[in-house]
């Protein structure tokens, strides 16, 4: 029996499909050299479902990632659909998917090629050799908290988090740092939210049961100075659904451009494989996006739900040769660029790479 995978696929809107169609190229021209199959099923959700069916996240949808060993996705998104009510917008689509499919660990890694040290906007120096892992709890939080409610004079969200939620999020941070370098920076706001100083005795409990890790605390604000004063500080990085949100973005600046970022939802069942970028419908279409997020998202997806560590080594290391040698598109276009690559030439690059 060969090793046979069933990838669910959600292309999504703006660049999604382009940089999606770039993945699986590279996996496709992995399964040839590295002899597993991959069957792709193609499923609809955000704006894409919202014209094809009237709601961003269809039963179909649902069902049918249950039944893949993993599912990669683009993104979603754009101006077509910033007018709707709020549950019919395209990241109400998202959120449900997230909390449907149980993937309450959202692991972002921010690392900062070598050859990339001077594309960043921070000088080289702070940012050579950053390797951070944000641990994003996902599904809890602010984004699903109850009550929530938009009224005419006023409106509100709510920050819950459960016990549970805590804990079972802060395991997958503190067995993370057991394999790196064992430093886990909780980030909260103790100083002023209740939820939050909850959330750091939480952490302060089950760091109880890992010794060996060090484990810091850091108030949100001061975080998000402390990623650009010195992001070579950090190892792992622990924290809530908003927060977590907020500091990949500047995390991903570190590394030059946010279409090098990718990340693993994982959690009860079948993981989410998705670029931390956006929809980018400015750019959309046009071939110039960045496909190596995605492209990095599959080979986390290969290591992490497949156990495929191989052949994800093999993506990696291809993406490095190709920005050694100079390849980029134009979100890196400006240094150290030996030839400005379309979103499908950095594809066609990485699955010639990978294939030999
Ligand atoms: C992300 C995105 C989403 C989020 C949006 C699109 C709902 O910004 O994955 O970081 O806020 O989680
Ligand atoms: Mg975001």
């Amino acid at each position: 029996m060969g090793r046979n995978y069933k990838i669910g696929v959600i292309k999504g809107d703006g660049i999604g499909p382009e940089i999606v169609d770039e993945a699986i190229k590279v996996l496709d021209a992995l399964s040839a050299s590295e002899g597993f199959n991959i069957s792709y099923h193609e499923m609809l959700m955000g704006g894409s479902a919202i014209d094809a069916t009237g709601v961003p996240l269809p039963d179909e949808t649902i069902q049918g990632v249950k039944k893949c060993d993993a599912v990669l996705f683009g993104a979603i998104g754009g101006p077509k659909w910033d007018n709707l009510e709020r549950h019919l917008r395209p990241e109400s689509g998202l959120l449900a998917l997230r909390k449907e499919m149980g993937t309450f660990a959202n692991l972002r890694p921010a690392i900062v090629y070598d050859e990339l040290v001077n594309a960043s906007t921070l000088k080289p120096n702070v940012v050579k050799g950053v390797d951070i892992m944000v641990v994003r709890e996902l599904t809890g939080g602010i984004y699903f908290g109850q009550p929530r409610e938009l009224e005419d004079n006023r409106a509100y969200n709510t920050m819950v988090y459960t016990k549970d939620e805590v804990e079972r999020i802060a395991y997958v941070a503190f067995e993370i740092a057991m394999k790196r370098d064992k430093r886990v920076c909780s980030v909260d706001k103790a100083n002023v939210l209740e939820v939050s100083q909850f959330w750091r005795e939480t952490v302060i409990e089950v760091a109880k049961e890992y010794p060996e890790v060090e484990l810091t605390h850091m108030y949100v604000d001061n975080a998000a100075m402390q990623l650009i004063r010195n992001p070579k500080q950090f190892d792992v990085i622990l924290t809530g659904n908003i927060f977590g949100d907020i500091l990949s973005d500047a995390a991903s600046m570190l590394s030059g451009s946010i279409g090098l970022l990718p990340s693993a939802s994982t959690g009860k069942g079948v993981g989410l494989y998705e670029p931390i970028h956006g929809s980018a419908p400015d750019i959309a279409g046009q071939g110039i996006a960045n496909p190596l997020a995605t492209i990095s998202s599959a080979s986390m997806m290969l290591r992490y739900a497949l156990d495929e560590g191989e052949a994800a080594d093999k993506i990696d290391n291809a993406i490095k040769k190709s920005l050694a040698q100079g390849y980029r598109t134009a979100d890196l276009g400006a240094y150290d660029a030996k030839e400005i690559c379309s979103c499908s030439e950095i594809g066609d690059i990485i699955a010639k790479y990978v294939s030999k």
